[in-house]
């Protein structure tokens, strides 16, 4: 049978929550419906754009079109061709964070495709496996491409349709903005790439200041939070709602009560609230750091209110495979400082003959502060690919013992999986699944996934400095 195409438009901006869906969806409801193919085009470019958090001046933004956060919506099953045209002035790449799809299509320059330079492009084409919440960026000079705004989001549908009439979209973020000069900021510093990151000044949800959302008095909304900021750690409650965690990375979890919830660069929550009383307001708040902040508003709209129990329903279970322990391998991590400053092994020639040219390893700093397992690989400066971190057999399990020997925190992400999260040393955590995990000042994580797809994976910090500074290597699965 011949799959239906539709060419899904992108609607982004101050719209993260103005979904893109393509013509004809709802149509197809089930049982009927068939996969649609979705032809995406994003044109990684500089803009001049007004950001509703800072309306006083455009910037030169670096987006894919013409705001950030566009936002690809499909249904589990489809395809997206998704076709990047690069019209920024260096190389980039969009890597599709959190999804389980072939190695060639996870867009790392070098590693798993050629470079896509200024004037050229390439064709991302692949069917989500998994349901959830996900998001994409460039996977090179990270630090400059997202600084600039050069992100962009995808929720993946379960082909069912899901308990929650009311889904919002919340995409937060810092910016490096200078109020004054009505400038971005340098988007580095040695001083933060050495500790905890380079803070942005200005905070925002899908780029405004405390957007409000509207939710159902007395009924379920569901509330996808994907923390994209690129260095900040956020501790994740609501304040004014009754609130439960459905899904971590996109994975279905529980319903677990919210307490709080501990966020860095990359992470995913999606949570159910109610509120219960008509007009009512219920507040987004970040715990961390010396006092709560509000991130966003919900406001109860309709209805008469409601004092039944709280019991948000369940998403659709994941379909991750069971790690099996019994028959596992165990392999540690220790995240730290550099101790061999700029080591990194030999120059390789790629597999198809080409040489990996350190001349097209951007980055802004030029210096190297952090490793895994003692190997660094600075994304400035490095004289090739380095050798993996571990080679893992196809088809097993292993278990990865993180370490933090570093007074700061860790965002650890695993590219072409999702873990299970067995046991954290110091931050508790109910057992769930994810692709990045925040690995605490001092702290021990063990993690278990079944090594099912082949290939070279990205294994870093998702804080970019630190990324970009050293914290990075390869997991090889063959
Ligand atoms: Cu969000 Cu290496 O990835
Ligand atoms: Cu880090």
């Amino acid at each position: 049978p011949v799959t239906r195409r539709s060419a899904l438009a992108l609607l982004g901006g101050a719209g993260a929550a103005a979904l893109a869906v393509p013509a004809g969806r709802s149509a197809e409801a089930v049982p009927t419906r068939r996969p649609l193919t979705h032809e995406v085009a994003l044109v990684a470019n500089e803009r001049p754009y007004v950001l509703p958090a800072f309306p006083q001046k455009p910037l030169p933004f670096w987006l894919y079109g013409e705001a950030p956060f566009p936002t690809i919506r499909v249904t589990k099953g489809d395809r997206i061709r998704a076709r990047l045209t690069n019209r920024l002035p260096e190389h980039t790449s969009i890597h599709w964070h959190g999804l389980r799809i072939a190695n060639g299509m996870d867009g790392i320059p070098w590693l798993t495709q050629p470079p896509t330079r200024p004037g050229e492009s390439f064709l991302y084409d692949f069917i989500p496996p998994d349901a959830g919440t996900f998001f994409f960026h460039p996977h090179c000079d990270e630090i400059g491409q997202v600084g600039r705004g050069l992100e962009g989001l995808l929720i993946v549908d379960d082909a069912e349709p899901g308990p929650y009439a009311v889904d919002h979209v919340l995409a937060v973020r810092d910016w490096r903005i200078d109020a004054e000069k009505g400038a971005f900021l340098p988007f580095t510093t040695d001083q933060g790439a050495a500790r905890a990151g380079t803070f942005g000044t200005l905070r925002s949800v899908n780029g405004r200041h405390q957007p409000d959302f509207a939710v159902p008095t007395g009924g379920y909304a569901r509330i996808r939070i994907l923390s994209v900021d690129p260095t900040r750690i956020m501790e994740i409650g609501v304040e004014g709602a009754e609130a439960a965690i459905i899904a971590v990375d996109g994975f279905a979890v529980g319903p677990l009560p919210l307490e709080s919830w501990r966020m860095s660069m990359a992470m995913r929550l999606d949570i159910a609230i109610r509120v219960r009383e008509p007009g009512a307001t219920a507040r987004l708040v970040d715990y961390f750091g010396s006092a709560p902040t509000t991130l966003a508003t919900f406001t109860a709209a309709g209805g008469t209110g409601t004092a039944g129990d709280f019991a948000p329903p369940p998403l659709a279970p994941h379909g991750l495979p069971e790690p099996d322990l019994a028959n596992a391998e165990t392999i540690p991590f220790t995240f730290s400082a550099s101790s061999i400053a700029g080591a990194v092994p030999e120059p390789i020639v790629l597999p198809d003959g080409r040489v990996y040219d350190p001349a097209d390893t951007l980055c802004l700093s030029g210096s190297t502060f952090w490793a895994i397992n003692r190997q660094s690989w600075p994304g400035h400066g490095a004289t090739g690919l380095p050798q993996p971190l571990a080679t893992l057999k196809l088809g097993r399990t292993y278990v990865f013992e993180l370490l933090n020997t570093t007074p700061h925190s860790h965002p650890v992400h695993i590219h072409g999986f999702g873990a299970k999260v067995l046991e954290c040393s110091r931050l508790a955590r109910p057992m769930h699944r994810a692709d990045t995990v925040l690995l605490t000042t001092k702290e021990r994580i063990r993690l278990a996934f079944v090594a099912d797809n082949p290939g070279d994976w990205m294994f870093h910090c998702h804080i970019l400095e630190h990324q970009e500074t050293g914290m990075m290597g390869i997991i090889r699965v063959a």
